[in-house]
């Protein structure tokens, strides 16, 4: 995967928003600890999370030293951390049809609450979006902590994922015979093979991205700042022909009835159905256990086919997850395919001007062609909302019923939905 970091210099109108509201824009050495541990510091307690200690902070700088790291400072405040950060990165995005497409990954937006509503953010988004535009970059991405905050810079829901209670002793296994061969292991013992699973896991389904060490090993096993690491634990599956091909890490808790503990999956990877069902029936049928939960799973996870008792396995939520927002159309419609042909005038509006025009889009055998035209559109939606179909969830209907699509709703839909729904299985 290739990181961006260095050769990206700050955001000219960015830093001159910042610093009209008496601040300063500046990007952060990764290599100077002393500044990055303030900036850590400080995106740390954006999140709320516990001060990091020593051993945090240097698995933190190990992480997150590749990602291009911006800081904005009050030179006026006696600690001088930061008071706005924000860093970024480009990932490989699994676009329909199997491309990978480079996205401008952005992370770690907090604004301190002491300097909270004064536009840092406004700041700080938009010299990302201007930075990845000007290098040419198609889309950027991101998973949010609020779904309110990033319609207004162009990005839109593109998957959703569901969380899952399962009463596992209601439910009995129902999804026929499984295969290959279940063991526990180590996060250091595995971690090259975890690697590799995901990154197979990753390449095969649209949504999903290419992950860093740091974002893999997270999946794997523990960080240093988990919270309870001793709990967890870790299975890989290997195929009856000895091929690692899945694995679980999973935290399990206590309960005063000693048959009743509760399994909390941090992560199942499975890159194949075998792996799958075979990871899942091991979860539901684990002996003093009660109720396994699992979160970030698709929105077509297939749990309601693999138990006795279809209620028994519960969606606790669905939510939004990866948002996108499309900064080249182009670019970003040709590097997909598309599951039926046709053709349609796409008018895309862009209030930060920069994806913005009207768009022939023509897709034979799957594969689209894109020019830029002056016939009457078809269709007119704002970018956010392309990124919502980009990827082919089913969304367009229901943003054409809010009138955030207009024109040929159904054409749009029936170019763009995919028979699999995207998923990003993680966050970052
Ligand atoms: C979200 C956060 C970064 C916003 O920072 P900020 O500097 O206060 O935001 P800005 O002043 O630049 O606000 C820009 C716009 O977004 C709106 N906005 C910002 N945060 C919002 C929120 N949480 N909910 C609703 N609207 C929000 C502002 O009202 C403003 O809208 P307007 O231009 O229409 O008036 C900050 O509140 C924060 O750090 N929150 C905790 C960490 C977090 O959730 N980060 C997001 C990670 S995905």
């Amino acid at each position: 995967m290739s990181q961006s970091n260095e050769n990206v210099p700050v955001d000219e109108q960015s830093a001159r928003e910042v610093e009209e509201a008496g601040l300063r824009l500046g990007l952060v050495d990764t290599s100077d600890a002393e500044a990055f541990d303030k900036w850590i510091r400080a995106d740390f307690r954006g999140f709320h999370g516990g001060a990091p200690s020593k051993e945090v902070l240097e698995e933190s700088r190990g992480h997150l030293a590749d990602r291009r790291t911006t800081a904005v400072y009050d030179d006026g405040i006696p600690s001088k951390e930061p008071v706005g950060t924000v860093n970024s990165w480009i990932a490989p995005l699994t676009v329909p049809g199997g491309a990978r497409v480079n996205s401008w990954a952005i992370s770690s937006v907090t604004v301190a609450p002491t300097h909270r509503r004064r536009g840092i953010a406004r700041a700080l988004l938009g010299g990302e979006l201007r930075a990845a535009h000007r290098l040419g970059v198609p889309l950027a991405i991101l998973t949010v902590s609020e779904s309110v905050i990033y319609g207004r810079w162009g990005f839109g829901p593109a998957t959703f994922v569901s969380e899952w209670r399962i009463d596992t002793k209601r439910v009995r296994w129902a999804g026929g015979p499984t295969v290959g061969r279940l063991s526990f292991t180590e996060p250091e013992e595995y971690r090259e093979t975890g690697r590799a699973v995901l990154d197979a896991v990753m390449a095969a389904r649209p949504g999903e991205i290419g992950l860093s060490a740091h974002l893999a090993d997270r999946l794997i096993g523990p960080l240093k700042s988990s919270d309870n690491p001793e709990r967890y634990r870790l299975v890989r599956y290997d195929s009856p022909t000895g091929e690692p091909e899945g694995f679980v890490s999973f935290g399990v808790k206590g309960h005063d009835d000693f048959v009743r503990h509760t399994v909390e999956v941090n992560h199942l990877a499975a890159a194949t159905d075998e792996a799958l069902t075979a990871l899942w029936r091991f979860l539901l049928e684990l002996d003093l256990v009660s109720e396994v939960r699992a979160f970030t799973r698709g929105v077509d996870e297939p749990l309601p086919a693999l138990v006795s008792d279809v209620r028994g396995a519960a969606v606790a939520s669905i939510e939004d997850h990866l948002w996108v927002r499309i900064l080249d159309v182009p670019a970003a419609l040709t590097a997909r395919t598309y599951e039926h042909d046709g053709e349609l005038v796409l008018d895309v509006t862009d209030d930060l001007g920069l994806a913005g025009g009207r768009y022939r889009l023509s897709v034979t055998d799957g594969v689209a062609t894109v020019t830029e035209t002056t016939d009457a559109a078809d269709v007119t939606l704002p970018v956010a909302s392309l990124g919502s179909v980009y990827l082919g969830h089913d969304f367009a209907r229901a943003l054409g019923v809010a009138g955030k699509i207009e024109g040929d709703v159904l054409a749009l839909d029936r170019l763009f939905r995919t028979a699999v729904p995207p998923r990003l299985s993680t966050w970052f």
